[in-house]
């Protein structure tokens, strides 16, 4: 890839100008109210790839947000690289814990980004690594270096799910064809260590409610003489849980593939520091599962988290009263083999048989994803490790990570076709959280690194 380097330099400032203006847009796509921002910033999206150079670019209409296609064929008989990433950006509540407005992405300097990074919602995830990809074909195609062929699709309802995925997938087999699927929305272990994705959890997502009294009550006339639907769902959620943080659901563990002691061992190598890990989220103590490092809980092991619990009174001052019903939102993170269709299922089961007398429960599924492992022994994978050889000098360590990507199963199960997860994100980068940013270096170093994906590839598929 000759001039990169040179070409990143010179165009350094448009491109991070041109990351902003896409951060500007609220394409948030669980509200309502953003519907327009969210079809808006597709069409950005469009246009920043005719840009690049693809010669077919389009807005393909799903039954929810649209997704934009793009695509540069040089040769039919040359492979196809397929990139995926979404447009689409998380909420970005609470908003007074952000230091500057979320979608007035602004540059400054941190401790671990001296270069600077841009904070706004979408910076890391994924407006800005999957920007990163439009930038690395620019280079390729302006500067004559595209060594195959390359097709985008950039979704725009990542953050709820994927919802309408499946159908465009099964009906856009054809055009979709590939020989591999690239992906930037994960993250790497440091700025010094790449790393290459090889597995991602997949998540059953629940919704549960406790009825008890048919309106709210005094708590004093009434109180310890009814059931309490907070005190009882607190009481339920904590039973979901022994004391060595097992998750106690009936077969919930069934089908959870036990990772073997030969691959745990090369796992631990991995550079991990516990006491900066607790120091980067200010907990003076670890917690987890019994009997598994912390990287192998949130990497190759399940679990089971509350994502939000309302219910009563939550307004200033104290106001005596138990209320009538009690909801949380919960979460469960999957690992290979288990089937979100299935634990979902199990977990209805468990938490109605648990209800105590005097309440009732409902239990409401929400999206789900299938979890997804990948092997190192692949020509997508030897060419990722080649191309962050180049760039960074050093060999990249494959890496379970424990967020969920679902679409990443179904391009297996519907196109055939294995996916290359490239991340340039760091875990400290604040996704999903007030004040998310992306460093630019690491901006940089995807648009560097990226091409070289393309060049190996082509050539170790020969
Ligand atoms: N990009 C993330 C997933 C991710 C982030 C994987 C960092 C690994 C490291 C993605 O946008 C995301 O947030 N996925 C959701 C699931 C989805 C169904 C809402 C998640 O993991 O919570
Ligand atoms: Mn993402
Ligand atoms: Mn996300």
């Amino acid at each position: 890839m000759k001039n990169i380097k040179n070409y990143i330099a010179d165009h350094n400032d448009r491109f991070i100008n041109e990351l902003i203006e896409l951060l500007k847009k609220p394409s948030i796509s669980a509200d309502s109210a953003y519907k327009e921002d969210v079809t808006e910033t597709a069409k950005l999206v469009k246009k920043s790839l005719k840009k690049a150079g693809c010669d077919v670019t389009e807005i393909c209409e799903t039954k929810g947000y649209p997704v934009v296609y793009g695509e540069k064929i040089i040769d039919p008989n040359l492979p196809t690289v397929l990139v995926y990433g979404h447009y689409d950006v998380q909420p970005p509540d609470p908003m007074d814990l952000w230091d500057s407005p979320p979608f007035e992405p602004v540059i400054k300097k941190t401790k671990i980004h001296p270069e600077g990074a841009i904070f706004a919602r979408g910076a890391c995830d994924d407006k800005g690594q999957m920007y990163m990809h439009v930038k690395a074909v620019e280079f390729m195609v302006k500067t004559n270096q595209l060594p195959c062929n390359v097709k985008f699709m950039i979704e725009g309802e990542e953050e709820v799910g994927s919802d309408s995925l499946e159908d465009f997938l099964k009906e856009n087999h054809k055009k979709l064809a590939n020989d591999i699927i690239l992906i930037s929305d994960t993250g790497m272990m440091a700025k010094d260590v790449p790393s290459i994705t090889t597995g991602l959890r997949g998540l059953s997502y629940v919704e549960v409610e406790v009825i008890g009294p048919n309106r709210d009550l005094h708590s004093g006339i009434y109180g310890g003489a009814v059931p309490n639907p907070i005190n009882v769902l607190s009481k339920m959620i904590a039973s979901l849980h022994d004391e060595n943080n097992h998750i106690t659901i009936p077969g919930f563990y069934d089908k959870v593939e036990e990772v073997s002691d030969a691959e745990r061992a090369e796992m631990a190598k991995a550079p991990f520091d516990i006491e900066e890990y607790k120091a980067h989220l200010d907990i003076d103590a670890v917690y987890g599962e019994k009997g598994y490092t912390t990287p192998e809980r949130y990497s190759i092991r399940p679990t089971l988290d509350v994502n939000g619990i309302w219910g009563g009174y939550t307004g200033e001052g104290a106001k005596t009263v138990i209320a009538s019903k009690a909801y949380a939102k919960i979460s469960m993170r999957l690992v290979p083999h288990q089937d979100p269709d299935e634990i979902t299922e199990l977990f209805k089961k468990h938490f109605e048989s648990i209800a105590p007398k005097g309440v009732r429960v409902k239990v409401a599924p929400h999206h789900g994803g299938l979890p997804y492992v990948t092997n190192i022994d692949s020509t997508g994978y030897r060419a990722a490790a080649k191309a962050y050889e180049t760039t960074f000098g050093k060999t990249a360590i494959p890496e379970r990570t424990g967020g969920s990507i679902p679409i990443v199963a179904l391009f297996e199960q519907v196109l055939g076709s294995k996916t290359i997860l490239m991340g340039f994100g760091l875990d400290s980068d604040a996704i999903h959280s007030p004040n998310e940013h992306f460093g630019i270096w690491n901006y940089l170093k995807g648009i560097e690194t990226i091409p070289y994906f393309y060049k190996y590839f082509t050539e170790l598929s020969k």
